[in-house]
């Protein structure tokens, strides 16, 4: 063992328009039985989907749309920590990328997986599972970076933003790519070995925007507002309120501030 991660990414499937890249990792898993560590990357989606049924809009040439189909030997409870598996290693690679071409633009993550920069999203992830009660069939994972985008669905306009009108300089996507493999190799490694968070939240924490700072959630209906103090080794958010530290899962809230 010489302690070095093996890479997961084994193959690279490229399309130069599909419908979703998703969708294109689903059909392959279910009609071809791809391999775990398949990356399934477009130049154009016409059908890019977003999270609660919205639309990704994913023009040619200005992004990052890629789907990464796992077979992983995990509980379908823990799959939905593998999107922030991914968060994080998004985070870094533009992290890095920024880094070596001197901007010093922050790049964070906005809980649960949302990358942002200057508080602006650039980065949306949809996770989707196929699975028994004890059984994982696979995962996909579906990234869209929004590297040179200048248009944005409606829905985001407001929040959304890209490298480039961020930067103002038009970053190499494949730079993003290579490091995004590197990143998510060595976290999915921390990952899998425990099946939680434990390792890896601290890190985590330190990519979140906002971290200590105020945020506003609203939970099953109820207002909760308090400090951010940073995920458990699940995934959810702690928010520390006058009434003590009140625990937020995802897929639930929405959260205002972060
Ligand atoms: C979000 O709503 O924040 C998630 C957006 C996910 C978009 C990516 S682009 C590549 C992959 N294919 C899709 O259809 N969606 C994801």
């Amino acid at each position: 063992d010489t302690g070095s991660t093996t890479g997961i990414i084994r193959e690279v499937v490229y399309y130069d328009e599909t419908d979703s890249t998703n969708n294109e990792a689903k059909r392959a898993a279910e009609r071809d039985n791809a391999a775990d560590g398949t990356l399934y990357i477009t130049e154009s989606q016409t059908g890019g989907r977003g999270r609660r049924g919205r639309n990704w809009v994913s023009p040619a040439g200005s992004g990052i749309w890629m789907s990464l189909l796992l077979r992983p030997d995990i509980a379908p409870v823990n799959a939905s920590m593998l999107t922030i598996v991914a968060a994080m290693a998004v985070q870094e690679a533009i992290h890095t990328v920024l880094k070596e071409d001197g901007h010093d633009a922050e790049c964070r993550i906005k809980w649960p997986n949302d990358i942002v920069l200057n508080k602006k999203k650039v980065c949306g992830i949809l996770t989707e599972m196929s699975a028994e009660m004890d059984y994982i069939h696979y995962v996909v994972i579906g990234m869209g970076i929004n590297v040179n985008t200048t248009e944005f669905d409606d829905s985001i306009k407001a929040t959304a933003s890209s490298l480039y009108l961020e930067t103002g300089d038009h970053l190499k996507r494949s730079r993003i790519v290579a490091a995004f493999s590197e990143s998510f190799a060595k976290y999915y490694d921390t990952f899998v070995k425990t099946q939680n968070l434990a390792g890896l939240k601290e890190d985590y924490n330190s990519m979140l925007v906002n971290k200590g700072g105020d945020v506003k959630a609203i939970y099953a209906d109820k207002e909760i507002v308090g400090k951010a103090i940073g995920i458990n080794d699940e995934g959810e958010l702690i928010i520390k309120t006058d009434e003590g530290e009140k625990i937020i899962r995802t897929g639930e809230v929405s959260v205002r501030g972060l």
